[in-house]
């Protein structure tokens, strides 16, 4: 009689923010920022800004950074989601660093009647005859740490302040220029980034190693599926591994999505089976709903933010050709305008990194399956 067989855990994460289970690509970053934090003050690859689509990977790389900063010793700070950045870093996160790396000295008190020992910390800053704001307190937290440094990490930039992005930008110069040990790095969408280089205290920022992201290329993500799989207990075929790196693109969050739902698919098909691998088939039959999938994690979202300028230009572009690329003059024709007049709206969806021009007069779609939602909702993201 045959053992029963173990029950099997999904390898694949589609879930946005959850570090992959076997990471691939992204070398050429992760390279020069290690390189970067190993070099002299002030060396350009310690600034890093990151853009690109939701689901395309930055907040998984700026976790990969930060682990690596912290495995040379860096001291990182994280700027949480929702709280006020600078608010948060001089009041909390700074002070916590410091209390971390050299706790302050306590006074036993023995409470009299008690008997209870309690411990009271003596707070020297208290005596500081100035109000710390983060620049002191970067500096503060500088001078504890010797041949390491501080690293400030910053995802959603695009949702932050822009008066604490300035703040963070003024006081990092001013730690550069004094040849202090920092580092930054800045995720967000294509479009916040541009208006954060734009401020005016982020000059420092366009010296900064700037970098989109974009799909992972094919021998990539075919070996994502395979070794993400490897000890699941259900492998990838190789005619699964060619569908599904064709039905992910090797957009990220789509190869995590279509790794899970086939592999998901596999196991049910062969439960109770000792050897068990995703077959084309499998993949094929999950594909609906990996796009419908796409569809409200990826491109809901990312339409819902443009105007209705914008939204009207991709569903006339949806609507222009069944497939890539589309003529940018049938895109004036169904909108009745002339190509000029056009020009704003298709230039701003470019630097949104929605649509991308191979050549002149053309467009392509960006985001996969972005056509296939635009068709099948209306502008409300309806489905129809
Ligand atoms: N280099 C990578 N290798 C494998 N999977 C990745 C990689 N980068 C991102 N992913 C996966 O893609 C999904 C989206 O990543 P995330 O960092 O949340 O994207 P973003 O922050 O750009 O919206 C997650 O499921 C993540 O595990
Ligand atoms: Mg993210």
């Amino acid at each position: 009689m045959s053992a029963p067989s173990l029950p099997r855990d999904n390898p694949f994460r589609p879930t946005f923010g959850a570090a992959p289970l076997y990471w691939v690509g992204r070398e050429v970053i992760l390279r020069s920022f290690e390189r970067a934090l190993v070099g002299t003050a002030g060396t350009p690859g310690r600034s890093l800004v990151i853009s690109g689509s939701r689901g395309i990977g930055k907040t998984v790389l700026l976790n990969e950074l930060e682990d690596r900063a912290r495995t040379q010793g860096w001291i990182v700070l994280r700027a949480s989601d929702r709280s006020p950045i600078v608010e948060d870093f001089v009041e909390t996160t700074i002070p916590a660093a410091i209390e971390d790396i050299s706790p302050r000295p306590t006074t036993r008190v023995k409470q009299l009647g008690l008997g209870k020992v309690a411990s009271i910390g003596f707070d020297t800053d208290d005596q500081a005859p100035y109000k710390h704001n983060l620049n002191t307190r970067l500096r503060e937290l500088s001078g504890h740490l010797t041949g390491t440094g501080v690293l400030i990490s910053i995802d959603e930039a695009q949702d932050a302040s822009l008066e604490d992005l300035t703040t963070i930008a003024v006081a990092y110069q001013d730690l550069i220029r004094d040849d202090l040990n920092v580092a930054l790095v800045v995720a967000g969408l294509p479009q916040g980034i541009d208006k954060l280089l734009s401020l005016p205290g982020a000059t420092f920022l366009r010296r900064a190693e700037k970098y989109l992201l974009g799909p992972l290329n094919q021998s990539l993500t075919a070996e994502a599926f395979e070794l993400t799989a490897r000890d699941s207990g259900i492998s990838f075929s190789p005619d699964g591994i060619q569908a599904a790196v064709e039905l992910s693109h090797g957009y990220p969050y789509l190869v995590q999505l279509v790794g899970s739902l086939s592999w998901q698919q596999a196991a049910l098909r062969t439960a109770g089976e000792d050897s068990a691998a995703v077959t084309e088939a499998d993949v094929a039959e999950i594909a609906p709903q990996a796009i419908s999938l796409m569809g409200t994690q990826v491109h809901q979202p990312a339409v819902k933010e443009l105007s209705p300028a914008l939204r009207e230009f991709l569903e006339a572009m949806a609507q222009a050709a069944p497939a890539d690329p589309v003529p940018v003059h049938d895109i004036a024709a169904a909108l009745g305008r002339t190509l000029r007049s056009l020009s704003g709206t298709r230039q701003r969806l470019i630097d949104a990194d929605i649509i991308e021009s191979p050549r002149y007069g053309e467009l392509n779609f960006t985001l996969p399956y972005l056509r296939e939602y635009l068709l099948a909702r209306d502008f409300g993201g309806r489905v129809s």
